[in-house]
């Protein structure tokens, strides 16, 4: 039998004072792990902490701040990482967002791709070194079943029309790609990397979007919607279960193994290096 347990490991929940994202937080805190909620407002992470320390011992949870769509934030939070902590051992994705209405960020990239995608990519890429310390480790990716229409011609919306639910789906297709592919990468390294699906859940993801959609959308999610704790329960199976150990590049739903659909070689590989552009192109826009 394995010797897994989260007794006393870092854990990094991105997008923690949320939604499926805190509920995760709490998943870990209460198998035992430290934790450390990485949220783009610290008042909003502030109350999360607040609440989750009122279920956990405090001493377990830590608040840093960590906008996933910006190269600066990404680099100030890994670095407040390190200096906190020489090991990680658990890094969940999670952090994500649905926006109706084409948007950039102020260096010029496509909002949801930047959040959704780039951003898991960015924060994974800048901890490596901290889960490399602290191998074996665990990287999950929280991603969904609403995965499609990848172009990785036009990742940008720039020749396509701009809609939500495509540049969403675009994203979470990438986020089940790059997962793949980062598997491969780190296979040898004592670093497994899974993805999943949450299910139908209830939380605020479409809260803000408009019209007749954002109204079906917030009745659907009410009716038929998960709770985030029943959401967070797969991240939360992969990160401290001793049953997946060494399991990798695998897709996951309720707890069970599914064929991964986005596994392509080729794909990946461009999708990797266009990631890498993305990355370039941002440090080149940088002051
Ligand atoms: N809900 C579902 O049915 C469903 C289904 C499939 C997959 N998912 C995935 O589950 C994950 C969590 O979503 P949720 O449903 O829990 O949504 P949510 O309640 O809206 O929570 C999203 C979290 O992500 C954070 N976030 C957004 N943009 C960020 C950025 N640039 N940097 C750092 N944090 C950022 C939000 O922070 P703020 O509070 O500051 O906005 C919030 O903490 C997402 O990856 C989503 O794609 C959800």
């Amino acid at each position: 039998m394995s010797e897994w347990s989260l007794e006393g490991k870092v854990c990094v929940v991105t997008g923690a004072n949320a939604g499926i994202g805190k509920a995760i937080a709490g998943g870990l805190a209460a198998a035992g792990g430290h934790v450390v909620l990485a949220c783009r407002s610290l008042e909003r992470g502030r109350a999360a902490l607040a609440e989750l320390s009122e279920a956990h011992d405090p001493q377990r949870l830590e608040l840093l701040e960590l906008d996933q769509a910006r190269a600066a934030s990404i680099e100030a939070f890994a670095e407040a990482l390190r200096a906190r902590h020489p090991q990680l051992h658990v890094l969940v994705n999670n952090a994500g967002a649905w926006f109706t209405t084409r948007q950039e960020t102020p260096d010029g990239l496509e909002l949801t791709f930047a959040t959704n995608a780039l951003g898991y990519f960015a924060v994974t890429n800048a901890l490596l070194d901290l889960l490399r310390a602290g191998a074996p480790a665990r990287v999950v990716n929280v991603a969904s079943n609403l995965a499609k229409d990848l172009d990785l011609d036009d990742l940008q919306f720039t020749r396509r029309r701009y809609s939500g639910m495509k540049a969403y789906a675009q994203s979470k297709q990438a986020n089940r790609l790059w997962s793949c592919e980062l598997a491969e990468r780190l296979r040898r390294e004592g670093i497994t990397v899974n993805a999943m699906h949450p299910g139908v859940v209830s939380t605020s993801i479409a809260s803000t979007t408009p019209g007749l959609f954002g109204l079906a959308s917030r009745i659907y999610f009410r009716l038929r919607g998960r709770s985030p704790e029943e959401g967070a329960d797969t991240a939360v199976y992969l990160a401290t279960s001793p049953e997946v150990e060494g399991k990798t590049g695998r897709w996951w739903v309720d707890r069970r193994e599914h064929p991964p659909r986005f596994a392509d070689p080729l794909q990946r590989a461009a999708l990797w290096s266009a990631f890498e552009a993305l990355v370039a192109q941002r440090a080149s826009a940088a002051p």
